[in-house]
C-alpha cells in the first residue's frame, strides 16, 4: 500500500547489496511512496551486487562511493544534488562491516588494522558523511538522516564482536552531529535499531540462526523483518516525524524491553 508520504522528497540511500539489504527494500518502499533518490555502494560491492536491477526498478542512478573516503563522499553529495536537481530531504546509511567478524577472529584477539578498517567503514563513515552534508549544506530544512545499528551496542552479544563497538560509536555519532544539524539546519539525526536479519551482514554474524531464534521468542510481536524496517523507516523520512531527534529507536517486536518470555521459560524447563 502507498500513502504518497514521501512525495516530492529527494535522498541518497546507502547500502542496497542484494534484494535482502534492509537498504534495498527501502529503496523498494521509498520508491513506492513517490521519493526520487540516488543509490550508492562502495565500487566493489557495486561489481559484486545487483544493485542495476534496483535502479532500473525505481528509476533512479546509481553513484559509487566508498563511504570511508571524503571525497568519494564529496563527489556523491554533489552529483545528487545535480540528478536530483535540489538540497536532500533524507540520507539513509544502511553500512556494517567487521574483519574480525568475517575472519572469526575472536573479541579476545582482535587483529586491530581489521578492527580500525571496521569502525571507518561501519560507524566513522557516519561522522564524515555528516560532515560533508553539512559543510556543503546539502540538505533541506526538516530533512532527515537515519543509520541503521544493533542492540549489540547496549548489551552482551559476544559474537557480535567489535561489531558492538562500532554500533556504539555510530549511535554516539548520531547524538552528537544531529545536535549540530538540528541547531544549524533543522535537519533530524536518529538510528533505528533492528532486530537480527537474514541479510549479507547478518548472516556473517556466527551463531546468526540461533541468534535469530532466540530474539524471535523473546518479542512479542516476533523480529521485524527488513520490509518492516524499510516501513519505519520511511516514517522518519516523512512530515509526520518533524521533532524525533537524536533518538536510538528500537524496532524488534519489542526484544529490548524483554526480560524472559513464557516460551523461552518453557525452553529452559525441559
Ligand atoms: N542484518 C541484521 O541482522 C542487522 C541488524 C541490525 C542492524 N543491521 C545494520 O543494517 C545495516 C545494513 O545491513 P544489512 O543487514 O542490510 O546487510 P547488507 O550486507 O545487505 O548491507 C551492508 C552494506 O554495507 C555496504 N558497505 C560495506 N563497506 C562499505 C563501504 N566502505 N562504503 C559503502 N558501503 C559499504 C555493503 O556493500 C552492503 O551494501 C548495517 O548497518 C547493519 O549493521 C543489520
Amino acid at each position: 500500500m502507498s500513502y504518497n508520504l514521501l512525495k516530492g522528497k529527494r535522498g541518497i540511500i546507502f547500502g542496497a547489496l542484494d534484494e535482502n539489504s534492509i537498504a534495498w527494500k527501502t529503496a523498494e518502499r521509498a520508491h513506492e511512496e513517490g521519493a526520487e533518490f540516488v543509490l550508492t555502494n562502495a565500487p566493489v560491492a557495486l561489481r559484486m551486487g545487483t544493485i542495476n536491477t534496483l535502479a532500473e526498478k525505481t528509476n533512479s542512478q546509481v553513484i559509487p562511493a566508498d563511504a570511508t573516503n571524503v571525497e568519494d563522499l564529496e563527489n556523491l553529495i554533489e552529483k545528487a544534488q545535480e540528478i536530483l536537481g535540489g538540497k536532500l530531504d533524507f540520507v539513509l546509511h544502511s553500512i556494517g562491516m567487521s574483519i574480525n567478524v568475517r575472519k572469526g577472529k575472536h573479541y579476545t584477539d582482535q587483529n586491530y588494522d581489521w578492527t580500525h578498517k571496521g569502525l571507518d567503514v561501519s560507524a566513522m563513515s557516519f561522522h564524515k558523511l555528516m560532515q560533508t552534508l553539512y559543510k556543503k549544506d546539502a540538505m533541506n530544512e526538516w530533512g532527515s538522516i537515519v543509520a541503521l545499528t544493533y542492540m549489540a551496542a547496549q548489551r552482551v552479544f559476544p559474537d557480535y564482536n567489535d561489531m558492538a563497538d562500532n554500533k556504539a560509536y555510530l549511535e554516539s555519532v548520531a547524538r552528537s552531529f544531529g545536535y549540530f544539524f538540528g541547531k544549524d539546519k533543522k535537519v533530524r539525526v536518529n538510528t533505528i535499531s533492528q532486530s537480527p536479519t537474514p541479510t549479507s551482514a547478518g548472516q556473517g554474524v556466527k551463531g546468526f540462526t540461533g541468534f535469530m531464534n532466540y530474539a524471535e521468542k523473546m518479542s512479542p510481536l516476533g523480529n521485524a523483518t527488513a520490509l518492516e524496517c524499510a516501513d519505519y523507516t520511511l516514517t522518519l523520512f516523512s512530515d509526520l516525524t518533524k521533532k524525533v531527534t537524536l533518538q536510538n529507536l528500537f524496532h524488534d517486536g519489542g526484544f529490548s524491553n524483554m526480560g524472559v518470555s513464557q516460551e523461552l521459560m518453557e525452553a529452559m524447563e525441559e
